[in-house]
């Protein structure tokens, strides 16, 4: 069912050259966060975030792939989210929003939940999804890059430390961001900080540091790569000390 753009280009019988079908090419200039998006317009009710995820998961394990967390390693997000329950959470990368939806609507009504994106059509799509859940009064959705933004959180949003910390952005940024966190008194002995995709794509860096650190307690939970079968974990960080 993936699109391939190699499709999009169609021999007519005996005609000599290419032809479009409407279709074809609706699906070329139409974005994959727009499909994702067109998704859960046309499938998930207003207002009810568990349709929004439903709606997602459905177009990328049956239409196409996508970066969301997805359902399987999405379960064990929700229930960190519901064991910590925190009062504050940073996610790091929203992307369409699905695991922003996740997260925000398992939070009680006092929680201050901030989701970091750099790539502004990313962000724009993400804000509709979110408005679709009917969670946009529970999330503060910041635009610009978690190297920018981390050292300006506790003066601009009043935070003084993160109960929860998801990273779900690039790989390579994990460890100098933990770092950066750690400096600007972020986070706090009792803090949780969960990590995706540690294995696939990876960040050995980043498993190397808290492994070797006594202020972290780590371990994983064994998943999959968003919908697909290659092998994946979920790094669960509790700092200690
Ligand atoms: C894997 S996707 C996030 C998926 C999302 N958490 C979900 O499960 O629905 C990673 C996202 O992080 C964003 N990103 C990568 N590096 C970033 C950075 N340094 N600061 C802010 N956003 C970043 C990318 O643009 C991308 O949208």
């Amino acid at each position: 069912m993936k699109y391939s753009p190699r499709a999009a280009f169609k021999l007519q019988g005996n005609q000599v050259g290419f032809s479009f079908s409407k279709r074809d090419l609706m699906v070329q200039f139409v974005s994959l966060r727009q499909r994702i998006l067109s998704a859960v317009q046309k499938n998930a009710t207003r207002g009810d975030p568990r349709s929004v995820i439903r709606a997602i998961d459905q177009f990328c394990s049956q239409k196409e792939w996508a970066m969301n967390v997805g359902n399987e390693k999405g379960c064990i997000l929700d229930s960190v989210v519901s064991e910590v329950n925190p009062a504050t959470v940073l996610e790091l990368g929203t992307y369409c929003g699905y695991s922003t939806v996740r997260i925000a609507s398992l939070l009680p009504p006092y929680a201050k939940f901030i989701t970091l994106e750099f790539n502004p059509d990313f962000a724009a799509v993400a804000r509709q999804v979110i408005a679709w859940a009917g969670l946009e009064d529970k999330v503060q959705l910041v635009e610009g890059a978690s190297s920018d933004w981390i050292p300006k959180i506790k003066e601009q949003f009043g935070i003084k430390t993160f109960d929860l910390v998801f990273l779900d952005h690039w790989k390579e940024h994990y460890l100098s961001d933990t770092k950066l966190m750690e400096e600007c008194g972020l986070l706090r002995k009792g803090s949780v900080l969960l990590a995706d995709n540690v294995i696939c794509p990876g960040a050995p860096d980043y498993v190397e540091y808290v492994r070797s650190s006594p202020r972290y307690k780590s371990h994983y939970f064994r998943s999959h790569l968003e919908y697909t079968k290659a092998e994946e974990n979920l790094w669960y960080l509790g700092i200690i000390e």
